[in-house]
């Protein structure tokens, strides 16, 4: 039964580290899962005391006990931990648990390899503004994971940011343009500001024109629903200042850079899960 939407069941996460305290926060936080019904795993008894203090959830060091009549395993480790941690899992996994792994390269079959064949399995890739409820997950599952399953692991892992369902295949893709991403957006709005401090401008005040102007043209393409070349061209007068900008950047190779970085990452990635 579910109360005030939230949903009533038993979820342990794996790795309370960054990514597995920023969904156990937004679980909590949302009041989607009730403090009592999470479960926190992690080697570390520091980082689970703290988030114990802060979250309210209960916490262990073992496994097995954690994720015993818990209906979802959420698996939040660094790639390099993840054989240890399938291993202990599957020692006591059951076939009706749902596992949603956000762990980056490791594929649905690896997955269910690694469990002993489980197939109750969806694989997440998220991104680092999960970390203030902003950020998105693309979601892939095996074929016997129930529409049921795959519409509640959206819903809970909407209490970090927007959902996207993709066949599996679009993985790399996707590690690439959003996983990667951030990362990609942060070294734009630096070199916005730098070039601000270029031109004379103080650093605060380049930092806040820098942050509006991404975050106003974000908005703007999302709400507006118009293409963003439409938008481009909206405030590009003929002779002005804009499109000598836009001739620099064509020139300079801004957007075959950004083509080639997010088929690098895309690139890693695949050479990653193999
Ligand atoms: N950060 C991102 O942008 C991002 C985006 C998409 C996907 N991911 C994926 O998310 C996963 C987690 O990343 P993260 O940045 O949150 O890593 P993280 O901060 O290192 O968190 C992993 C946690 O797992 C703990 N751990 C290690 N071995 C364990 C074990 N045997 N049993 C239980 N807990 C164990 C670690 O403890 P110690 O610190 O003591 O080792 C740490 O607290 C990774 O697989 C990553 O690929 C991350």
């Amino acid at each position: 039964m579910e109360e005030n939407g939230s949903i009533d069941r038993q979820i342990a996460v794996i790795g309370a580290g960054v990514m597995g305290s920023a969904i156990i926060k937004g679980l909590v936080g949302s009041g989607m899962i009730l403090p009592q019904d999470l479960t926190a795993i992690d080697i570390d008894p520091i980082k689970l005391e703290t988030l114990a203090g802060e979250a309210g959830i209960n916490t262990t060091g073992d496994i097995t006990n954690g994720i015993a009549d818990r209906s979802i395993i959420i698996l939040a480790v660094k790639p390099q931990t993840a054989n240890i941690v399938l291993e202990a899992v599957s020692a006591s996994i059951s076939k009706t648990q749902l596992v949603l792994s956000i762990i980056a390269g490791l594929s649905l079959s690896k997955l269910s390899s690694g469990l002993a064949g489980h197939r109750c399995i969806i694989r997440c890739m998220p991104n680092t503004p999960a970390l203030i409820g902003k950020g998105i997950t693309a979601i892939a599952s095996l074929p016997e994971v129930s529409l049921t399953e795959i519409d509640l692991a959206e819903r809970l892992l909407k209490a970090v940011g927007d959902v996207v369902r993709v066949g599996e295949s679009c993985m790399d893709a996707v590690t690439g343009l959003s996983g990667s991403g951030p990362a990609y957006v942060y070294t734009f709005i630096e070199a916005l500001i730098d070039a601000g401090v270029r031109e004379g401008l103080s650093r605060d005040l380049a930092r806040r024109l820098a942050l509006a102007t991404v975050s106003g043209s974000t908005d703007m393409v999302s709400k507006s629903g118009l293409h963003p070349a439409t938008l481009r061209d909206m405030v590009t007068s003929p002779g002005g200042t804009t499109i000598a900008a836009i001739e620099k950047l064509e020139r300079e190779g801004f957007r075959a850079a950004i083509y080639s970085a997010v088929a690098a990452a895309a690139e890693r990635s695949a050479e990653l899960e193999k």
